[in-house]
This record gives structure tokens, sequence and C-alpha cells, in this order.
């Protein structure tokens, strides 16, 4: 990846799929031309909401080969780093606000054989990703407070974008969550970043490869 910039990458998030047929809806959107598949882990403390655990992630790992990026939204999440492992993560994101040893529990994740992730939430700074710039390979910056999918996406968050960039440079992809859509997607790319994670904008349309496509480069 060094020297050249990585092709726009789609991350479809499961949370806005019918989890009553799960496995189908991922088929469909990987059909459909997703990148790789976003799974929202929420625990009704760090966020207000509740989702999934390891062992769906476990059970929809055999219908795909494409990377599973974990978004980790609870509180104590080192708890669970063994079992989204073994469960088939390959990216574990966890968020700068619930760990106290950030850089400690990045590498743990990382000696788990997974890539290990950092998030930070819309009012948290860049800055505090500044003693693990070393440590993660993955970025997300959300552009919504986390808990629920179809928010609107917060334009101010997109400046950390560069801010990261500077940090990183390209030892981490930079990932946006929260009310990306084709109506702001070139902005967020032109902000600076490598993966889109959206789920509304996808399943909420009857054409999913058109919707997909419509996030990597301006509709005609
Ligand atoms: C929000 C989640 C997002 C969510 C995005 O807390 O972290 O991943 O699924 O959904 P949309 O694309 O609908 O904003
Ligand atoms: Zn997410």
């Amino acid at each position: 990846m060094k020297g050249k910039k990585m092709e726009i990458q789609v991350s479809a998030s499961l949370l806005s799929a019918d989890f009553s047929k799960l496995g189908e809806d991922l088929a469909r959107v990987e059909r459909a031309g997703a990148d790789r598949f976003h799974i929202d882990v929420m625990d009704g403390h760090f966020v207000p909401n509740l989702t999934l655990g390891a062992g769906t992630v476990r059970s929809i790992r055999s219908l795909t080969d494409k990377s599973f990026d974990v978004h980790l939204m609870v509180d104590n999440p080192s708890r669970h780093f063994e079992a989204f492992a073994e469960a088939g993560a390959d990216v574990l994101f966890i968020h700068v606000e619930t760990c106290p040893h950030l850089e400690g529990d990045l590498k743990r994740i990382r000696s788990l054989g997974v890539e290990p992730g950092v998030t930070v939430n819309p009012g948290t700074p860049v800055s505090s990703l500044q003693c693990v710039a070393h440590a993660a390979s993955h970025v997300l910056i959300m552009t919504v407070n986390p808990g629920f999918g179809g928010q609107s996406l917060i334009e101010e968050a997109l400046p950390k974008l560069a801010e990261a960039r500077r940090l990183f440079g390209d030892k981490a992809v930079l990932h946006v969550d929260g009310g990306v859509k084709g109506e702001n997607a070139q902005r967020v790319r032109e902000a600076g970043a490598d993966i889109l994670v959206a789920g509304s904008w996808i399943f909420g349309s009857d054409d999913l490869a058109r919707a997909i496509s419509e996030l990597r480069s301006p509709s005609s």
C-alpha cells in the first residue's frame, strides 16, 4: 500500500440487514460488490442498543472469505477478544473511550492473529490516538454517535480523517462509519477515507449493486 493510494472499499454494515435471513442478506450484498463486512456489537451500556455476539459471527463466518471488521461498542471490550478471534473476526475495533489500556489491548488483539483497529466517537479528538500510532492497523472515524443505524452524518467529523492520516501515515487504513450515503460519499472520499462503512444506504436500496457503486464513485 505504501506510496500509492488504495482503491476505495465499501464495507457493508450488517446492522441494517434483516436478521431473520442474515446469511442470505450477506450473500446478496457480497454478490452486489461489497468488499468487506462491518459487524456492530453493542452492549446496552457503552451504547444504548443491543445487537449480537461472537456466536452470530461464528455462524456466518463460513459464508464468505471477505473481511469481517468487528466494531466492539461495549464496555470492557478486552473480555471478548478471544471469543471474537475464535469466531473468525479479521479486524477488531475497540473504542478509545472504553480502553484505559489502549496500547496493551491493541497488542493483545494482534497477538491473537487479528488486525487491531481503534475507533473514536465524534466528540473524541484524534490526538487521543497519539500513543498508539504504531499499534493500530485500522482507524475507524465515527461520523455519528454510535448506537443506531440510519442517523445523519456529522460533517464536522470529516476533518479528523486528515488528522488521522498525518498521525498514522500509510500504516493504517481509515474507515468512516455512520450516515455514509450516495449524496455525501464524494465528500467522505475526498476527506481521506480508504473504507466507507454503510448500512442503511445499502440495505435500504432496491438496487444493491448500484447503491454500492455510488459509494465508490460519483453517480453519472
Ligand atoms: C452505528 C454503527 C454503524 C451503523 C452505520 O453505531 O457503528 O456501523 O451500522 O449505519 P448507517 O450506515 O445506517 O449509518
Ligand atoms: Zn459500526
